[in-house]
């Protein structure tokens, strides 16, 4: 059995409760982040806490911890569950009102709710999908405008999961006016040439963390990163693409709608980049 954390406690959890009033449950009304856990370590901690700090700020949250809180809720979790690899899942909510109501709640009167667990996930790093790649459909972009900031309106991107899913796929590239804006949980590239190519940073995506690492590094090793849209169909004739994330760190994809992309395996370039931003956070891993 898990130990959770909620609103300061840490809990079994079975035990661990949040009320049906919750704004994060009624009405989405809530941001998360993830962040990865090697060798008993969390990678990225800074960017996330970040990242976290600046959705709450868009959308008129406040923090109920404090970045070094945060960082020893993060730890004491890792070690009471004792996780050498895995994820843990972070929700801060806008709180639970006497009653359902559109309008904020007065954050004097309605505090925030933080609640945040472990995913235990041996093999993480070692993993046979990154060795393999996956396979991706493109289906529409129906996600509200504020992709930078990271909500918990999970909806669309679950039904894209399912889509793929159907479709004997592993993930969806979502295309907004003919272009690949990001998968349904991670951020997409291709690559052509020696060129990297993902989509620049806008309200369109959101601003990975890992990506931001991934990039860094990939022109530190002399690789040319490109920032612009590009189309599906630019993806399918492409010699590589992958895509990026908390939970996947760099994973090949070699198949877009059915079409193998370059010789229809991992290639080069992906899985350098993979054993790079391995190799390099682990060492700044806290
Ligand atoms: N998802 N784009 C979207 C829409 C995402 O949900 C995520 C992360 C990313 C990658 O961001 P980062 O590199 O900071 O993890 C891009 C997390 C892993 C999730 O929802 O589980």
């Amino acid at each position: 059995m898990r130990t959770v954390y909620v609103n300061g406690d840490y809990l079994p959890e079975t035990e661990a409760t949040v009320s049906i009033f919750d704004r994060g449950f009624l009405m989405a009304d809530g941001v998360y982040e993830v962040t990865s856990v090697l060798d008993g370590k969390l990678i990225d901690f800074e960017g996330h806490a970040v990242r976290l700090e600046r959705s709450l700020k868009e959308l008129d949250m406040t923090a109920p911890v404090t970045k070094d809180e945060l960082l020893e809720i993060h730890r004491e979790l890792v070690r009471v569950n004792e996780i050498d690899e895995g994820l843990i899942y972070l929700q801060i909510t806008r709180g639970a009102p006497a009653d359902r109501d559109f309008a904020f709640p007065d954050p004097d009167t309605t505090p925030s709710t933080i609640v945040l667990f472990t995913q235990n996930k041996p093999g993480l790093a070692d993993s046979q999908a990154a060795k393999k790649g996956m396979k991706v459909i493109s289906i529409d972009d129906l996600r509200w405008g504020r992709r930078d900031i990271k909500t918990v309106q999970l909806l669309y991107p679950s039904m894209g999961k399912m889509m793929a899913k159907k479709s004997d796929a592993d993930d969806a590239w979502m295309v907004q006016d003919g272009f690949v804006t990001e998968g349904t949980s991670n951020n997409a590239y291709i690559v052509k040439g020696n060129k990297i190519i993902t989509r620049a940073l806008s309200n369109d995506i959101l601003h990975g963390i890992t990506r931001a690492a991934v990039l860094r590094f990939a022109r530190e090793a002399q690789m040319e990163v490109e920032e612009r849209n590009f189309t599906i169909d630019e993806a399918k004739e492409a010699d590589e693409a992958f895509i990026t994330s908390a939970s996947t760190f760099v994973m090949p994809v070699v198949e877009i709608d059915g079409i193998a992309v370059g010789d229809g395996t991992p290639g080069r370039v992906a899985p350098r980049l993979r054993e790079i931003y391995l190799d390099e956070s682990r060492k700044a891993a806290v």
